[in-house]
């Protein structure tokens, strides 16, 4: 017999919340994880993270959804060019022991069809520093979808990861105002052996870039162990420059608020840059 656990695989949650009812489960607790599939073993970690918690818990169901969320592109070539293997995303959620795996339609997504842009979402450095500066809008449209995510799902527990750090830093703040009852679950981020952040998109990159792309958390880590993190975030960024790295920020900021007021403990160093055409971000803790 496999050991493997079945994940159910459903079109829309129409289907899946008939399989809750039908399964007399509609009142177990929801753990949940987002995500928009291109599926890697960090994300396997936000399942196993939810799994380890339900078994926990003693009856909860662990629901993974997978939706490439069109307004939280701020380039319409990076959402038409955004990695979807979903025949593989169900195994890789099998595997990581997720009891539903939902791909939502884009009408329960978006009722009213697609916006051109999500609702503007003000929640000060928070959404408008550093991803939200460089990508208009982004976070207005990850706003959008999360909140009708939880919206559909009901979740006790929603698991997200600190490779985005800042997202997970907006959806604190959403749950905080808008979903009493939620807890959100940080997960750690999940590198390749040479130090690279997991992400959907280091497969765009080509060989020679890929054998490169571990410099962002090399630099990173320079920067974090520094004396002077701050001082040390121009040279950093000019040593990624000379790798052919195109450095949209490397940034030293507050974790909590995203603001460069100084809390010891509390620093983080931010990193996007573009290398052959990828975008790629990550964030490591200030030793100090
Ligand atoms: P996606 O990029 O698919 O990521 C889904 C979740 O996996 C996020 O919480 C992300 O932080 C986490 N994750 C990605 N790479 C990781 C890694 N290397 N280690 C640990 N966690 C990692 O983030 C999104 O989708 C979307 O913005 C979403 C929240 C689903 C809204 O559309």
């Amino acid at each position: 017999m496999s050991k493997t656990k079945r994940a159910i695989s459903f079109s829309g949650f129409e289907s899946w919340r008939a399989h809750i009812k039908d399964s007399l489960i509609e009142n177990t607790d929801v753990m949940f994880v987002p995500t928009m599939g291109a599926l890697h073993e960090g994300h396997g970690d936000l399942i196993r993270a939810a799994r380890k918690m339900a078994d926990a818990n003693g009856q909860a169901h662990v629901v993974v959804s997978i939706f490439i969320n069109p307004t939280q592109f701020d380039d319409p070539s990076d959402f038409q060019s955004y990695p979807a293997t979903p025949e593989q995303d169900v195994l890789l959620v099998e595997r990581a022991g997720a009891d539903a795996v939902v791909f939502p339609t884009v009408l329960e997504m978006y009722p009213q069809g697609v916006p051109d842009a999500a609702d503007p979402v003000g929640f000060g450095a928070l959404t408008d520093s550093l991803e939200g500066a460089k990508r208009k809008g982004h976070f207005d449209g990850v706003v959008a979808v999360v909140r009708n995510l939880m919206e559909q799902v009901g979740p006790r527990w929603a698991f997200f990861g600190e490779k985005d750090w800042q997202q997970l830093a907006v959806i604190k703040k959403l749950v905080a105002h808008e979903f009493e009852g939620v807890t959100i679950v940080p997960v750690p981020t999940r590198r390749e052996l040479d130090g690279l952040a997991m992400s959907s998109r280091n497969r765009r990159l080509s060989g020679s870039h890929r054998a490169r792309a571990n410099a962002l958390y090399q630099v990173l880590v320079q920067v974090a162990e520094s004396t002077d993190p701050i001082a040390a975030c121009p040279i950093a960024a000019a040593e990624l420059e000379s790798l052919g790295f195109t450095v949209e920020y490397l940034s030293v900021v507050n974790g909590d608020s995203l603001e460069p007021t100084w809390v010891p403990g509390k620093m983080r160093v931010f990193v996007a840059a573009r290398l052959g055409g990828v975008r790629l971000i990550d964030n490591v803790a200030c030793l100090m």
